[in-house]
Parts: C-alpha cells; structure tokens; sequence
C-alpha cells in the first residue's frame, strides 16, 4: 500500500480527488464537494477558513464549543492523558478521572440526580436513557413499562431509539419502521399566539395537558418515560411556555412515568445554568448531555440519573450485571481529561452566570431584527436564538441558506435548518461581537431577494 498524501493542518485538501472518498453527515454531499467549504483552525470565537479568511463562530461550532475555540488548560488536558493513559475500558475496570468526572457532573447537577452513565454522543445518551428507563421498570417489576412519549419537532439524536422518540419528519421518512409504542406531543410553538415573545412564552402551558389526553388513550401503567428538550434546538429554538414543563412533570409523577430531560444542547451553560432542569427549576428523572461536556474538544456524552433510579437498577444480587449496557469507549480516558479541564475553565470563566449576563443583551440584539425583511418570528432564550424568515415561493429554504451563506461570506458563521436562522455562540462572546453579529444578520437580510 502506497503511503497516500497526508492532507492536514494548512494545506487543505481541495482538489476533486482528495474531496471524494469522505461521506460528509446531513449534507449535500456532490454541492459541497463542487464548492467545499474547510476550515483549518480555530481559536476563541473564531475560526480560520482554509482561504485564510477569519470568520466568527456564532454556533459554537455545532452547539457545542461553549467556552471558544482552543482553550489552552483543555488542550493540555488532552495531551498530558494521552501521554499517560490512552486507553482503558470502563468494563469491570476503569480509571480515576472518570469516577471524579461524574462527581463533578453530579455536584453541578440538580439535587438528586448524582449517577452518570458515559457515552460518546447525545445520541448514545439518548439511546441509553430510553434502556434505562425500560429497565428501570422492569427492575421494579413494571415490565408493562414499554412506551416512550416523545414531542414534535424534537431532536434527539440518530439511533434508532432516539430517532424514534424525535418529531422531525424529514429525519425519520427513509429509515423506519421505527420503535413502535412511541407517541408524540404537540410542540409549544404558535406565531398565531406568541410570535416574538421573548424568553419563554407566556402562551402554551396548557400543551402540556396533550399528555394526559395520550394517558387517556393508553394506560398510564404502559409508558415507561417522557423525553422532552427543555428547549427544542435543531427544531426551531422553542423555548418552553411558562409552566409548560412543571405540569409535564406533575403528570409524569402523578402516573409513575420517568421525564428524561434531553439537554445535550442546554446543558453546561447555554441557558445561564449548568443545566436547563436548574434554568427552569424542574428536576426530570434522567439528564441526557453531550457537546459542552467536553467544550466540542473529544466526543462524549452521558445521562446523569437521579438516585432512586440508580438504586432500583442496584437492588439486586451484587454480583450480577446491572444494566447490559456500555461502549468500548464510556469513559475514554481523554475524554474525561477534557470534560474535567472543561469543567474547569467553566468554573474560571463563571460562563454560565455570563451567558445569565449577556442573555438580556442577546435578546436586544435579536430582536432589533424583528423590522428587517423576511423576518416572521424571531425567539430567544440564554445564548440561543432563531429568526424565521418567509419561505421563498416553490422552494422552501432557499432564503433561509442564502441567509446564511451570504454571513459566511461576511464573516459570520451561523446555521439555517430549513427557512429558520438560528445561532448559538461561545459563552465567551463579547457584547460588541453580539452586536457585529446581528448587523451581519440584517445585512444579509437586506441583501436578499
Ligand atoms: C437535543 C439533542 N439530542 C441529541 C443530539 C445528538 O447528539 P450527537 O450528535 O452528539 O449524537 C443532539 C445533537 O444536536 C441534540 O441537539
């Protein structure tokens, strides 16, 4: 085998060839292979495109680099344990930095929730947290438990459990069938009654009573958990209506079911508080989280359980297996290195309580673009917000892409899902970088057709 041309660091790839064998996920794999678009470092808030170019990363990367680009302490965190441990399987062994790992995620947790179950991705978490759940029951002799209830336009990951539970069309059309005893809620989000409302919508709680119209229709003792994002993020941004998630949960308890919280997005940080549940003050049965647990820098991800469904699952003989359940890589050493410096720099940034900062000033700044052309609704809450633009006629999406490219090309990098702008900072940005951000938005608002 010959020793191919090794492509990295500044020299990016760019002729045909080089760009043909990578399968890029959710693109247009042949549009994008005819106009790459490569980006070869990054540091802070901003990355450097393989032109040179300096573009400001309004998405956090993919909702995921919370405290920017490069951090040094993360970087040598990284190092220092690969040097030392690379490897070892969390199997019926393990290593210290992932027992301290999930003591300083279940310190930093809502009260009661103190296990953490690590995965590599949301999606994983997700997957997890539907077993646990099922198993959950099960342990306490509930076997009937098999249902999940899940919420239009909710994302929650690509395995089959999570796309399963997810409400997003287009995601589940060319795969199922899917699990089946899964139902769906409504989502909260009606321009008709709370377009532009800010931070949580005053509109919709009563949404949440759907649930016991589904318990009507299935008896309660079948449905093993809720999943909901307590804001939904690739769906839109929508954040809860007020009181909306404290009558799931009074549901929820009321009929046994477990509220899985998916905060792969909401959690560390992104809201001003280390998790949503904290945000909105309603404690769920299992966090899922991923992306901010190591800053983006290594994946990882892991459901945080509370401990009355830790026990139950422990009540057995102790020398039997749990929970048959895990990845090679639960708990890989660098990951837990990174997670931890992570956790650090958090802590010595005070970023959450700097997103609960610089939230209101967001907020300003978003909706000073409610007059701008296009725009239909725009929402916002902690450092996330969404700017819906009309869909073109006949081609749905287009305006909201062109938006967003026409940024790029203005040095702004943020993300269009459909005809929805949506953006998602580092926590670390500047107030005058909220603002440059949000003139780019408009301009290219101006600017198109
Ligand atoms: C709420 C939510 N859950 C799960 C996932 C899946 O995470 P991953 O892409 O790490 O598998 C995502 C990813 O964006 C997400 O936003």
């Amino acid at each position: 085998m010959n020793k191919p041309h090794r492509i990295s660091g500044e020299t990016a790839p760019l002729d045909r060839e080089a760009l043909e064998s990578f399968w890029l996920p959710f693109t247009p794999n042949r549009q994008f292979k005819a106009d790459p678009r490569l980006f070869v470092a990054a540091e802070g808030m901003h990355y450097v495109t393989s032109d040179g170019r300096r573009v400001l990363d309004a998405m956090a990367g993919l909702w995921c680099v919370n405290a920017g680009h490069g951090q040094r302490a993360i970087v040598d965190a990284i190092k220092a344990q690969a040097e030392r441990l690379d490897f070892v399987s969390s199997f019926q062994m393990s290593h210290p930095a992932a027992f301290e790992l999930a003591g300083r995620i279940a310190e930093i947790a809502p009260a009661g929730l103190d296990h953490v179950f690590f995965t590599n991705s949301g999606s994983e978490a997700v997957d997890t947290a539907l077993k646990i759940a099922r198993a959950y029951h099960r342990a306490r002799g509930e076997g009937s438990r098999i249902r999940f209830i899940g919420r239009a336009k909710a994302y929650h990951g690509m395995g089959w459990g999570g796309l399963s539970v997810s409400g997003i069309g287009r995601h589940r059309r060319d795969f199922g069938p899917l699990l089946p005893e899964v139902d769906h809620l409504p989502h909260t989000h009606s321009i008709e009654h709370a377009a532009f409302s800010r931070g949580q919508p005053q509109w919709g709680a009563h949404l949440a009573d759907e649930l016991t119209t589904l318990l009507q229709i299935h008896d309660p003792s079948t449905v093993a958990a809720v999943i909901v994002e307590p804001v939904i993020g690739s769906g839109g941004v929508l954040p809860p209506p007020v009181g909306y998630l404290e009558q799931l949960r009074a549901i929820c308890d009321r009929h046994g079911i477990l509220l899985i919280f998916d905060e792969v997005i909401t959690g560390f940080g992104r809201l001003g508080a280390a998790f949503g549940a904290e945000a909105f003050g309603v404690t769920p049965d299992l966090i899922t989280c991923a992306k901010g647990m190591t800053n983006g820098a290594v994946p990882m991800g892991g459901v945080i359980a509370s401990r009355s469904v830790y026990d139950a699952l422990m009540a057995g003989p102790s020398s039997a297996i749990e929970l048959f359940h895990g990845y090679t890589y639960s708990a890989h050493p660098l990951a837990c290195a990174a997670a931890l410096a992570t956790l650090d720099v958090y802590c010595d940034l005070e970023l959450f309580a700097r997103c609960g900062r610089l939230a209101p000033i967001w907020e300003q700044a978003a909706h000073a673009l409610r007059d701008a052309p296009h725009v239909v609704d725009i929402r916002n809450i902690g450092l996330l917000a969404a700017i819906d633009v009309t869909p073109r006629d006949g081609a749905p999406g287009a305006r909201g892409a062109e938006c967003a490219k026409r940024c790029f090309d203005d040095g702004v990098l943020i993300r269009s899902s459909g005809d929805t702008l949506v953006l998602s900072p580092p926590l670390i940005i500047a107030e005058n970088e909220i603002e440059m951000v949000f003139a780019t938005v408009r301009r290219a608002l101006d600017a198109i057709g």
